[in-house]
């Protein structure tokens, strides 16, 4: 008899974590054996959880904040993208306990806004990136594997932005955060990584005057889903894409690979984890 995978969400904290609802509205609606859970984990047991999650038959783990860097020095392969990105959220165990890490918050917010914008064309002009902390790693790395031409890139605090910027290459051009609302209208798609517009947070006062209709916009944040930048652009006839899908499809991969069935993201996907 093939044992029933087990698979969980590790952060901390963890309980706000939205991931138990999707992959289990996915083992439902897919009718396939297994559990996700969720699993609170401190920083100073990291490595011991991660050494012992297998023989308790988990065959993997989604990874939040604050591990999503340090799990990569228990790691015994690395896919590219985790490399480039510097972090991992999605853990494989194999049969023999080695873990694979991968990260999939670039793929799930490419996907995301190819759903949500199917007529963007990455190739047809700049994006425009807000933030320079973990998310907007992963969204740059994403952009430019899908052949945006220039990543023009502001944060508040430019070292930042100016250190992603060697990272990743001459593509990405930094701009002042003062000057980023007139940078704005040459982009064919601007993304909100900051925390900027989040329930609690402050407010996105970056001025939008020069926001194109033809741009797309698009925010990883996602509570609320209608954050005052989408309001604002789809005021202007931009078309928007909330931050929730980006959650929804990073948890493809590790689904896919844990359970077996590549599951789709779509309208009762949402409702299922909204509810
Ligand atoms: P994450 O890993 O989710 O990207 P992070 O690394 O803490 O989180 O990054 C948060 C981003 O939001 C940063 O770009 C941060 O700008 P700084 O690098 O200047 O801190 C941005 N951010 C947070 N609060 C902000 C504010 N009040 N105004 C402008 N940017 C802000």
């Amino acid at each position: 008899m093939t044992k029933s995978p087990r698979a969980c969400v590790i952060g901390n904290p963890i309980s706000h974590s939205l991931s138990p609802k999707l992959h289990g509205y996915w083992l439902k609606r897919y009718d396939l054996p297994g559990e996700y859970t969720s699993l609170q984990v401190a920083e100073a047991d990291l490595e011991n959880v991660l050494r012992t999650l297998p023989e308790q038959g988990f065959v993997g783990v989604n990874v939040t904040i604050p591990h999503k860097v340090d799990v990569l020095q228990y790691a015994d392969q690395i896919t590219d993208r985790a490399t480039l990105i510097g972090a991992a959220n999605t853990l494989t165990f194999k049969e023999d306990g080695r873990i694979f890490a991968d990260n999939t918050d670039g793929y799930g917010f490419i996907s995301n806004l190819r759903q949500g914008a199917p007529d963007w064309n990455p190739k047809s002009g700049p994006a425009m990136v807000f933030g320079a902390g973990g998310a907007a790693r992963a969204v740059i790395v994403a952009l430019a594997d899908a052949g945006a031409p220039e990543i023009i890139l502001t944060n508040r605090t430019r070292a930042k932005a100016e250190a992603l910027r060697a990272d990743f290459g001459a593509r990405i051009r930094v701009v002042d955060w003062v000057q980023a609302g007139t940078a704005l209208k040459d982009a064919g798609v601007l993304v909100n990584t900051t925390s900027l517009g989040m329930k609690g947070a402050a407010d996105f006062k970056v001025s939008l005057d020069e926001l194109r209709p033809e741009t797309v916009v698009t925010d990883i944040v996602y509570n609320p889903l209608r954050t005052p930048l989408l309001t604002t652009a789809e005021k202007l006839g931009c078309t928007t894409v909330d931050g929730l899908g980006m959650l929804l499809h990073q948890g493809v991969p590790g689904f896919e690979r844990w359970f077996g069935k590549r599951p789709e993201v779509d309208e009762d996907t949402r409702q299922a984890v909204l509810a």
